[in-house]
């Protein structure tokens, strides 16, 4: 592994292959990336991790379903790694009549009103039907701004949570019929903009044996200098030797910021939900190809850019399909905006191998803010 600063070059070996670190996972929360892209498309634009979702899973098609097709993997016919997040995050942003209780959380479903409990042993026993490669621990995403008793008396919770969440992924684990018996478990750091209170639940979990830390509660509303504040104050007290994952975030400049800092995974939905609606990043800032201004406009998305939809198809014709309401429009700008994401992770890596992502930061920034 190489240092650059905090900066960091790593791999983590699980079960599905290795992951070349630092890396952004693709976000598919019911085992699809929404825009019509398969699992064929991921591996030609360069996904290494895909991520899904327990919450989502559990209410459809159900962890019981997936489990009988033979997990995740089978089902949506993807051999690399996959991450699925615990509902931990979900059950507080979509589900509704919510309870939190010491044993878990009482709600309602978003689908069909039906009542439901998840706890940290549902959670664990969901992932390890879809048999995941990476499990997250079931946490509480405590919204921004919170009373400081209230995110305290949370955190605790939360910890006694993750205490739980390991006693239960072991026992799976063990068992014969258990599809992925090498499951890894991230942990979830949580204090929202309370850098003592992040500081102090980051000791007490590095305390415990976790095959990763993850720092959750963030990207909900505060500024960019705030999530960086609380990143630079948690991660030196993380343990060194394993991978830190910066939850839903978020855009190239919050990457590239989050690597510099010691970060070494992502995940955001905003590639494939800007890249829906016609909003594509580049190397010469963001466009949105709804514009009238690019109704004749003959050249690729991005002229540097080596995606199947940049290689084959012009900014005009990508606009005419917006206009008429075509599927494929979303498609191709999904496809180019994941390969954008990917393909910054391979620089962000190569810069970090060659000594010279400090360098490469600068410029990259430059060039998403469309200022080179
Ligand atoms: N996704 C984005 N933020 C969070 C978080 O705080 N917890 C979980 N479980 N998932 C997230
Ligand atoms: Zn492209």
């Amino acid at each position: 592994m190489k240092t650059e600063g905090s900066a960091r070059r790593g791999r983590l070996t699980t079960p599905h292959g290795d992951i070349e670190t630092p890396v952004f996972m693709n976000v598919g929360t019911l085992a699809a990336i929404k825009g019509a892209v398969s699992s064929m498309d991921l591996k030609e634009i360069g996904c290494q991790v895909e991520l899904s979702n327990t919450y989502h899973l559990h209410l459809r098609p159900s962890d019981k379903v997936i489990r009988k097709l033979g997990g995740l993997h089978k089902f949506m016919n993807w051999d690399r790694p996959i991450l699925t997040d615990s509902g931990g995050f979900q059950v507080f942003s979509l589900a509704s009549m919510r309870k939190i209780k010491e044993e878990g959380v009482y709600f309602s479903s978003h689908i069909d009103g039906s009542k439901i409990f998840m706890g940290p042993e549902e959670s664990m026993r969901i992932q390890s039907n879809l048999a995941s490669t990476i499990a997250m621990a079931f946490d509480e995403c405590v919204e921004n701004p919170a009373p400081r008793d209230y995110v305290e008396r949370s955190v605790e919770r939360t910890t006694r949570w993750l205490d739980r969440c390991r006693k239960e992924m072991d026992r799976l684990n063990c068992l014969e019929d258990t599809i992925n018996r090498k499951q890894m478990l991230f942990a979830i750091n949580q204090g929202g903009t309370y850098k003592d209170l992040r500081v102090l639940h980051a000791r007490q979990i590095s305390g415990m044996d976790m095959d990763g830390f993850a720092i959750g509660g963030l990207a909900v509303g505060e500024t960019h200098d705030e999530m960086y504040d609380v990143i630079e104050a948690v991660v030196p007290h993380l343990p060194k030797d394993k991978p830190i994952y910066l939850m839903g975030v978020g855009l190239p400049e919050n990457i590239l910021e989050a690597v510099d800092r010691g970060v070494d995974f992502f995940d955001c939905v905003l590639p494939a939900r800007n890249g829906r609606h016609g909003h594509v990043f580049t190397n010469s800032g963001r466009l949105n190809l709804n514009n009238a201004r690019f109704e004749t406009d003959d050249a690729p998305i991005d002229s540097t850019c080596s995606c199947p939809t940049c290689k084959s198809y012009t900014r005009a014709y990508i606009r005419h399909l917006f206009k008429a309401k075509e599927m494929l429009a979303m498609r191709l700008c999904v496809l180019h905006n994941l390969h954008f994401y990917n393909t910054m992770m391979t620089e962000i890596r190569d810069a970090l191998d060659n000594g010279t992502f400090s360098e490469y930061k600068e410029r990259k920034l430059a060039m998403v803010r469309g200022k080179l």
